[in-house]
């Protein structure tokens, strides 16, 4: 997948119908989703347990558009092989997670695939530093990880606007991921963000069965965003 810096929205399946993966993610592409987002955690890291790399690689067939997976667990190293197998097409490690996530990184990338590197809302921007010349995106966290449906942490924009300016001209994403709305979707793009986690904000009001309010959904977050870049 080319880069590019256009509005991209990723619902996180977190909020979707746990008995109806196969047809929820095909619900929120049919309806403009262009990422898939997968919540992965330990009930150690944070405080819920969700997906191992069976359930990831479960999801495989049904994603037509990007993978995108968000590790919150701790240790990470020794899981990033199976999650990779399982099909992720970017797999996002917290910075947070241990000691090494220079290494983190690059056993992502030794696999393959695209690597992310996540802040909670408590850790500087200037914590990437130096790691900008490996990874694909930065994925600023606006409530602490854990649970769908938290309100948003405003330090986020501030920090935002600081990662955008560290990248440059480098191609890198930047992901937002907790509390995004119509409402606070603008602030983060307006700040330098590109990729849009929502996960209340999609799936709230709708159903496999009525997908069209997903694609409301959808369309209501992207073009608040895109009024923030053209205005
Ligand atoms: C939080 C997860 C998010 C979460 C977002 O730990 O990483 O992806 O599902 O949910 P909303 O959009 O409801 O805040
Ligand atoms: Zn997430």
């Amino acid at each position: 997948m080319a880069f590019d810096r256009s509005v991209k929205i990723a619902p996180s399946i977190l909020s979707a119908d746990f008995a109806n993966f196969g047809a929820e993610i095909r619900a929120i592409e049919d309806q403009g989703a262009d990422w898939v987002h997968v919540d992965v955690m330990d009930g150690h890291f944070v405080p819920n347990l969700t997906f191992g790399p069976p359930a990831v690689a479960a999801f495989r067939p049904h994603v037509k558009t990007f993978m995108d997976v968000h590790l919150m667990i701790a240790p990470v190293d020794p899981y990033i092989e199976a999650y990779a197998k399982a099909g992720a097409d970017m797999i996002t490690a917290h910075l947070e997670a241990g000691p090494h996530i220079h290494r983190t990184i690059q056993a992502i990338k030794a696999q393959g695939v695209k690597a992310g590197v996540s802040l909670n809302p408590g850790t500087p921007a200037e914590a990437i530093e130096y790691l900008l010349d490996m990874v694909d995106m930065v994925l600023v966290m606006t409530v602490n990880p854990g649970f769908g449906g938290q309100k948003f942490i405003h330090s986020g924009i501030e920090k935002t606007r600081k990662i955008r300016q560290m990248i440059g001209d480098r191609p890198i994403h930047i992901q937002i991921d907790g509390g995004v709305t119509p409402e606070t979707a603008p602030l983060v793009v307006e700040a330098g963000a590109d990729v849009l986690v929502a996960g209340s904000a999609v799936f709230k009001g709708g159903s496999v069965d009525n997908p069209q309010v997903y694609g409301e959904n959808i369309r209501a977050i992207r073009a608040a965003a895109e009024a923030a870049r053209t205005g």
